[in-house]
């Protein structure tokens, strides 16, 4: 058993409504969260502060992305100095989703998640291959050439959590197995080892996402160099999300 604490975010994505998020901070404020679990959701943009007014203090407020540096003259942009002021503890860097639909470069990736670490901001880092990729076993070659991507920028990866996250698995129901997954994480931390240090690669959480749910959850969390889940879909539904948090007991 690790001395990690396992930690689950919840991706809400491009989704919601007043009305919606009210219901599901409603849920979540209602559900019991596990102590050992350290809970982050990241609503869009508009709603991170009616997010964060509403929601009980144990479950902590992230971003889906930011910009690289304070701000400025980056029209439709903003910055974590931004995301902090509205009390934002983390960002979700590097999603495949901004890889592939918006063209999102590792080099761009790695200067916003160093930007919001130099900020005290905590970076989830997303990783992960296409079916292609994983069909040809390029699979921990893709992931270790994004992951020296964020190693161009980021010395400091005390408060990167890295989230492994299968192209083919994300939003399709098709989860990875949990040897599948554990095999991947064993490779990064691996990868941590040999790059940073034994200890950091020992202290870094390697989190899960593609299809995680209720159901999934607790067989994926039985193994080793599983150390939480990044939850799309499922996180739309406070109860499924509550679920999905206590999975590390
Ligand atoms: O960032 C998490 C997300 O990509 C996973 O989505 O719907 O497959 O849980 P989903």
């Amino acid at each position: 058993m690790s001395n990690r604490t396992f930690f689950v975010g919840g991706n809400w994505k491009c989704n919601g409504t007043r009305e919606s998020i009210k219901k599901l901070v409603e849920e979540l404020n209602f559900a019991t969260i596990e102590k050992d679990c350290e809970v982050v959701v990241a609503p869009p943009y508009l709603y991170i502060s009616q997010v964060r007014k509403t929601l009980k203090d144990e479950i902590q407020v992230a971003a889906q992305n930011s910009w690289y540096n304070k701000g400025g003259a980056f029209t439709g942009e903003i910055s974590p100095d931004m995301l902090k002021d509205v009390g934002v503890k983390w960002v979700i860097q590097g999603h495949s989703e901004r890889r592939s639909i918006i063209g999102e470069s590792d080099s761009m990736i790695a200067k916003k998640s160093q930007y919001c670490l130099s900020q005290g901001l905590g970076v989830m880092a997303c990783i992960g291959e296409s079916l292609a990729e994983r069909d040809a076993n390029k699979t921990t070659e893709v992931c270790f050439n994004q992951l020296s991507g964020y190693l161009a920028e980021v010395k400091d990866w005390k408060n990167v959590v890295v989230a492994y996250e299968p192209v083919w698995a994300i939003g399709t129901g098709k989860v990875a197995t949990p040897q599948q997954a554990q095999d991947v994480h064993l490779a990064i931390r691996g990868w941590l080892s040999d790059k940073l240090s034994p200890e950091i690669a020992a202290a870094t959480r390697i989190i899960y996402g593609g299809s995680a749910n209720a159901s999934n959850c607790h067989e994926l969390a039985k193994m080793p160099d599983i150390d939480g889940f990044l939850v799309g879909g499922a996180a739309l539904k406070g109860p499924d999300f509550a679920t999905i948090c206590g999975a590390c007991t």
